[in-house]
């Protein structure tokens, strides 16, 4: 018996860090994500390999669990996985297989989609088809349990795809969009500290409470406006907001000079918009290109680890294969 489960990763359009303070953001699914095998085995052993981290490892299942115990400071990758094997009991062991088609640790959500689409097959190997919402109410469970907070942000849009308005009490809904979402996704290689930024914004907040308080304000505009410039399919529109949402989140501190790099490269050669993505400080920057996207790429994989993507309009999927 072979489960094939993926589960996209995602990126924030716009409205990351004002979210923080209770104002509107968009996050798109992206159709890169998390590719996991089952197969199952005859006897009692669980192979789990990650090629992306030369990761491979094989234990017993010891009345049916595998009570695998986390190491608590290490906080990888595998802990999302060994959690959500530890959720379940099996008759017989399997290998399983994760195929990680992101960057880790980059603000795309890597985690969240491993969870998920672990949480697909493992259950279905177990005997029980979880609904979309258990599987995102569990996955969420498991970032908070392994990284102490978690918004629901990145678990849902791996769980059900799609792009998503999260209003001011983070309320999540699917916003009606029927154009491609071409984005290209260049990747700095520094990972930002999101505790660290989350909190010197809030310092900066304090500090200027007025300043700042305003640009979050402009911020919440450019997140209302672009949901209505996605429903009417207004390219130019959602390119023109990306830039200003750049340009404020470089006021509010969490931009770097290798974002800029990127950012401006992409706007060189052609992207209608681009910013940088998740919390800053390093990761990840997108660029929109609904034209001009093979020149972007080139230019931007001369430098940078670069990939193209579109939105997901669907979220987690399982495939049998006798
Ligand atoms: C991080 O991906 C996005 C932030 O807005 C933090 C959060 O929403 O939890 C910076």
């Amino acid at each position: 018996m072979k489960i094939k489960a993926f589960a996209p990763g995602k990126i924030i359009l716009f409205g990351e860090h004002s979210v923080v303070h209770k104002k509107p953001a968009i996050a798109v699914a992206i159709n890169r994500g998390v590719h996991v095998e089952l197969t199952s085995r005859n006897d009692n052993i669980v192979q789990v390999t990650v090629p992306i981290i030369d990761y491979s490892a094989e234990l017993e299942l010891v009345d049916k669990k595998l009570n695998f115990k986390l190491d608590s400071q290490k906080k990888i990758i595998t802990d999302y996985i060994y959690e959500v094997i530890n959720l379940f009991e099996f008759d017989k062991g399997f290998n399983l297989t994760v195929n990680i088609e992101m960057y880790l640790g980059a603000g795309l959500g890597s985690s969240a989609a491993v969870s998920v689409a672990t949480l697909k097959a493992v259950s279905i190997y177990a005997g029980f088809d979880l609904d979309k919402k258990t599987i995102a109410h569990k996955a969420r469970e498991i970032e908070i349990k392994i990284q102490g907070a978690a918004s629901p942000i990145d678990t849902s849009m791996s769980t059900y795809g799609g792009i998503i308005f999260i209003d001011e009490n983070f309320e999540l809904s699917r916003i009606n969009f029927d154009m491609q979402l071409p984005l290209i996704v260049s990747n700095c290689e520094i990972s930002g500290n999101t505790g660290k930024l989350v909190e010197s914004v809030r310092i900066k907040y304090e500090k200027y409470p007025k300043i700042i308080g305003n640009i979050f304000t402009a911020m919440e505009q450019i997140a209302t406006d672009a949901k209505k410039a996605l429903e009417k399919g207004d390219s130019k529109k959602i390119g023109h907001l990306m830039n200003i949402n750049q340009g404020l989140l470089d006021a509010i501190g969490v931009n770097t000079v290798e974002l800029s790099d990127m950012v401006y490269e992409a706007r060189k050669y052609g992207s209608l918009g681009s910013k940088l993505t998740g919390s800053g400080g390093g990761g990840c920057i997108i660029a929109y290109c609904p034209e001009n996207s093979d020149e972007v790429y080139e230019q931007l994989s001369k430098k940078y680890a670069t990939f193209k993507c579109e939105q997901s309009d669907y979220g987690v999927q399982a495939k049998l294969i006798d």
